[in-house]
């Protein structure tokens, strides 16, 4: 019987286009999981969709001053066209903003309502005065009360990833008018998150094969306790609450976000004519769900939807979340916000879908964060694909073209080389799907490229143009197992190279309808006619390369500037004094008695100072602007409350104002004759 699989990937924000973090993230591994399982006959579907309520969306809404439903729509089709490109093969892409999903996401909460998971708590809220409204989530931001992070949002910390209490927050700041928000109360439902603990812990501790990343994430959520988690916000955009009391408030996205799988699953169903197929999988214990996400998203899939899940025993549960870390840029962390990053329509234009997909997924950050660069990019494509795949698929269709009239020869008599290499060959299917079932897909790309390799080393130490003239029966065998060997190699890279798989099966006129084990076997018959050869992949040229290096290192520069100039700006505004630190300073009119200069020192003068009620002793630093005796008798500006300090050995009880222009020095008096001792205010 054939494993049945339901596949996700995050749901992007319908707010923005793709780049390629996101496909490193949650996307290109799940496709590559899902196209070797189409491949060895799983029952596998793959659902996805976009994410469409929620800050995020409004936020973009607001800054280019149109409706957010303007934004889902433009973002929807952008993101479904370039993921279509990019060679995704959902089964379903669909959006949760679609009268299915609102429906679905309102039966989920009433569900739970019923079933007395959800608790009503009125709460104290970030409120914008300005804005007249209660700065959910992204709308507000300030430093992170956990790590002390500028920029941490009210609801997570992207630099520590932990959860934040908006009201926790440092410094808040409305993301739109940028004014200090006040605390006003509202109410909320909260979800239970506490009535599922000890199940979910159960359920983690119980799954051996999952990334330690995403276990160890999970245990320390559940050694601090699961707390009520709101499940509703004060906004205009997203799903009404059907609850009553509720009606004017809207669902948190991240809650309606993951119901957004069952919904898009419903919507293929029908599609397929059986509207209740998506049961199938979703209420089927022998279904295997999985979701592909990057790491920032665990605790929704591995904890809070998890739980919503189990409100209904119907529902499978996850089986695995395959949960990938960062992809870093050139260095430096992707900035969407500031176009720091390679955005996936920009690169589809100038190179090709494969040579991408083969680079992401040989560098994955499967258990750390990686890096892309466009240099790396150049050499794995022109080094690997070119000169290693490209080369020997190419090598092997013409002079099989050339010297067998473009027919398959005969596989005639075999060596110990030839053996040897085909028992590689034949065991590859094996050891690749292995690694793609454990999610290993670096290894996958490495293992399958070394596949390539061998092959071209197995050419060139067949010598073929040498046999060709002494041992004929040789050379046809050596050609023979390699044509079959493109064709397994086809099949074994089809889920990372799905374009170059499509042209490499029209190379060798074999139709498009293949499968896994195909590759364990020797496929092709002898005298089969071979389609045209083709270049899979042309080299890509050092300035083609540098456009693109250039660009991202403007980019990088213009942020430094922008971060300095605010660091700027935030310093000045720190050094800015309230009328509370001012009153702080006692200053006081002080009248000069005495003066004199201080033995060994050409800087500084005491003084005798009469300050109403007492004489205080003040060393200041006048003597090359003031002679002692012209100060006697001047009623001078002083620093009455400064803590005492010692200079040249002589007690200093206070400080002289003065105004400096360059070495200039000139006392501060006061204009009128006032008592010594008379405040200053
Ligand atoms: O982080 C994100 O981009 C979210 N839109 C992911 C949602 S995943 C799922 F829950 F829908
Ligand atoms: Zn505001």
């Amino acid at each position: 019987m054939s494993e049945k699989l339901l596949v996700t990937s995050a749901l992007p924000y319908a707010n923005g286009p793709i780049h390629l973090g996101h496909l490193a993230g949650a996307y290109l591994p799940a496709d590559i999981f899902v196209r070797y399982h189409r491949l060895k006959g799983s029952d596998v579907i793959y659902i996805c969709g976009t994410d469409e309520h929620g800050v995020p969306i409004t936020i973009r809404a607001e800054k280019e001053g149109v409706t957010p439903r303007e934004i889902v729509d433009r973002y929807y089709e952008d993101i479904a066209k370039s993921f279509e490109k990019f060679g995704m093969s959902f089964d379903n892409f669909s959006r949760t903003s679609k009268p299915i999903h609102h429906k679905t996401a309102q039966e989920f909460l009433l569900h739970l309502h019923k079933e007395g998971h959800l608790r009503e708590k009125s709460i104290e809220q970030l409120y914008c005065e300005t804005d007249r409204m209660f700065l959910a989530d992204r709308y507000v931001e300030g430093i992170c009360p956990h790590c002390g992070a500028k920029g941490a949002r009210g609801d997570q910390c992207e630099s520590c990833g932990k959860w934040i209490d908006q009201l926790t927050l440092i410094k808040p700041k409305c993301k739109i008018c940028g004014n200090t928000p006040i605390i006003k109360e509202t109410s909320h439902l909260y979800l239970k998150l506490g009535d599922f603990q000890e199940q979910l812990k159960e359920w983690i501790n119980s799954k051996d094969n999952w990334k330690e990343n995403v276990t160890n994430f999970c245990n320390n959520w559940f050694s601090e306790g699961l707390e009520d988690r709101a499940v509703t916000r004060d906004l205009d955009w997203g799903i009404p609450v059907p609850i009553e009391g509720f009606e004017n408030k809207v669902m948190y996205v991240w809650f309606d976000a993951p119901i957004g799988y069952i919904s898009s699953t419903k919507e293929w169903a029908i599609k397929q004519g059986n509207e209740d197929l998506w049961k199938d999988y979703w209420q089927n214990k022998d279904c295997r769900l999985i979701h592909f996400i990057g790491k920032d998203n665990i605790v929704f899939h591995a904890i809070v939807f998890p739980a919503v899940l189990m409100s209904d025993p119907r529902y499978v549960l996850p089986d695995n979340v395959p949960a990938m870390e960062f992809l870093n840029l050139e260095g430096h962390k992707l900035s969407t916000s500031r176009n720091y990053a390679v955005w996936l329509n920009d690169y589809l234009e100038k190179f090709n879908a494969d040579s991408l997909r083969y680079v992401l997924a040989g560098n994955m950050p499967e258990s750390r964060d990686t890096d892309f660069s466009w240099k790396d990019f150049q050499a794995r494509h022109n080094n690997e694909l070119a000169d290693i795949l490209g080369n020997f698929i190419n090598r092997t269709v013409t002079f099989t073209k050339k010297y067998f009239d473009g027919k398959v020869p005969a596989l005639g008599k075999t060596d110990a080389a030839d053996k040897k290499f085909l028992e590689y060959l034949q065991s590859a299917p094996q050891r690749l799907g292995e690694l793609i079932e454990k999610y290993q897909f670096k290894a996958y790309i490495r293992e399958s490229m070394n596949l390539a390799r061998e092959a071209n080393k197995y050419f060139n130490d067949k010598e073929p143009w040498k046999t060709r003239k002494s041992d004929m029966d040789s050379c046809a065998s050596t050609l023979h197992i390699c044509l079959q060997t493109v064709y397994n190699l086809s099949i074994l890279m089809e889920p990372v190279l799905p374009f170059s798989a499509k042209d490499i099966w029209e190379i060798l006129n074999i139709g498009d309808k293949h499968n896994w084990s195909e590759s364990a076997s020797l496929n092709l018959e002898t005298g089969h006619e071979l389609g045209e050869p083709k270049i899979l992949f042309a080299k890509i040229e050092d300035e083609t390369i540098e456009t693109e290096i250039v660009r991202l290192q403007r980019t990088l520069d213009a942020m430094k500037a922008e971060t300095e100039a605010a660091e700027k700006a935030e310093e000045e505004e720190e050094a800015i004094i309230g009328i509370e630190q001012f009153q702080q300073i006692k200053l006081k009119v002080a009248e000069i008695k005495e003066a004199e200069a201080v033995k060994k020192s050409d800087k500084l003068l005491k003084l005798k100072v009469d300050l109403g009620n007492e004489t205080r002793q003040i060393i200041a630093g006048i003597a090359k602007n003031y002679n002692p005796q012209d100060l006697i008798g001047k009623k001078v500006v002083v620093v009455a409350n400064l803590k005492p300090a010692k200079l040249r050995g002589e007690l200093s009880e206070g400080m002289l104002l003065a105004a400096q222009h360059e070495e200039q020095l000139t006392l501060l008096t006061v204009l009128d004759d006032i008592p010594a001792g008379s405040g200053i205010s």
